[in-house]
């Protein structure tokens, strides 16, 4: 009986899953109105990045989507219709001074823009964390993005997909630079379902507050990805988000 019910819970998840897309669904237009769209320039090359509104004039997205100019589009939904969209140059960039390409831990940035955003109901702040809040394994949250689907073209609407927090042990074993208590262990290595390259610098959002950033993935690029775990960037958020008001 036991050994039934470990199967069918090895087995299930993957006959749920279509494996059609990479990501969940599209989005219901603006129903994610802290949704940041970035297009990064980068020693001569041209990124995109997600990101999300945490203040009038600053948007938090991942250090790794740093570059010498970032404009970022507020209140889109298909990138193709520009009606109701806002969209503000990057004046400053901090990127986390504890980042390091090699092992990519503290992959959070903030962003000041050159205004500030027009608050209205497609454009809007998400709460952050308390420093205490502590996201566990199995707790469900949500991510959206822009980024690729599964046939690798990237996507013109917004899409969003529900993962899984998975337990340490699962990222500790497919790498040795995975550190629980700043980063999420994100995804269910059984599912196809995960974020795709573009979705970079997005939120993790569980109950409403954004919880995590995509950050990376693992060299076999199957889930689980890494994400930042914000709770644990409070004091660095509260005294650099000072700075940039001030300025
Ligand atoms: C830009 O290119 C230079 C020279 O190839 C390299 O040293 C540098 O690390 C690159 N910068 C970024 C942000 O990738
Ligand atoms: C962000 O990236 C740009 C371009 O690569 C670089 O010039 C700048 O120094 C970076 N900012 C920080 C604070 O590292
Ligand atoms: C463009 O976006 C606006 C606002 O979301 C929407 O009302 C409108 O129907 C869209 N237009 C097209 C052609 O999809
Ligand atoms: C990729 O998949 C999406 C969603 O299924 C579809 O709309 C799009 O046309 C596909 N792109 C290509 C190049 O096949
Ligand atoms: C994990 O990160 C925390 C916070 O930066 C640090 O104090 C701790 O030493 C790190 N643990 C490991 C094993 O690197």
């Amino acid at each position: 009986m036991l050994l039934l019910l470990v199967f069918l819970v090895s087995v299930l998840p993957l006959s749920t899953d279509g494996g059609k897309i990479f990501w969940g669904t599209e989005v219901k237009p603006h129903s994610r109105p802290y949704m940041a769209y970035l297009n990064i320039d980068r020693n001569n090359s041209h990124y995109v990045c997600g990101g999300f509104l945490v203040d009038k004039d600053i948007v938090m997205t991942a250090a790794h989507c740093n570059g010498s100019h970032i404009t970022v589009t507020l209140g889109a939904h298909d990138m193709r219709n520009k009606t109701n969209t806002q969209k503000i140059h990057a004046i400053k960039h901090v990127p986390h001074e504890g980042y390091t390409k090699k092992k990519k831990f503290n992959d959070i940035m903030l962003l000041k823009l050159k205004r500030k955003a027009q608050i209205n109901s497609f454009v809007k702040t998400i709460a952050l964390p308390k420093s205490e809040d502590w996201v566990k394994p199995g707790q469900v949250c949500t991510v959206s993005g822009w980024g690729n689907l599964a046939n690798c073209s990237s996507s013109n609407t917004l899409q969003e997909v529900n993962l899984v927090v998975q337990k340490k042990q699962l990222c500790m074993e497919m790498s040795r630079n995975y550190n629980d208590s700043i980063q999420l262990c994100v995804g269910n290595p059984n599912e196809k379902k995960a974020t795709g390259s573009g979705d970079s610098g997005g939120p993790f959002v569980c109950n409403n507050v954004a919880q995590g950033i995509v950050s990376h993935r693992f060299c076999t690029g199957q889930p689980p990805r890494v994400f930042t775990r914000i709770s644990s960037f409070i004091p660095w958020i509260k005294k650099t988000m000072k700075l940039l008001q001030q300025s």
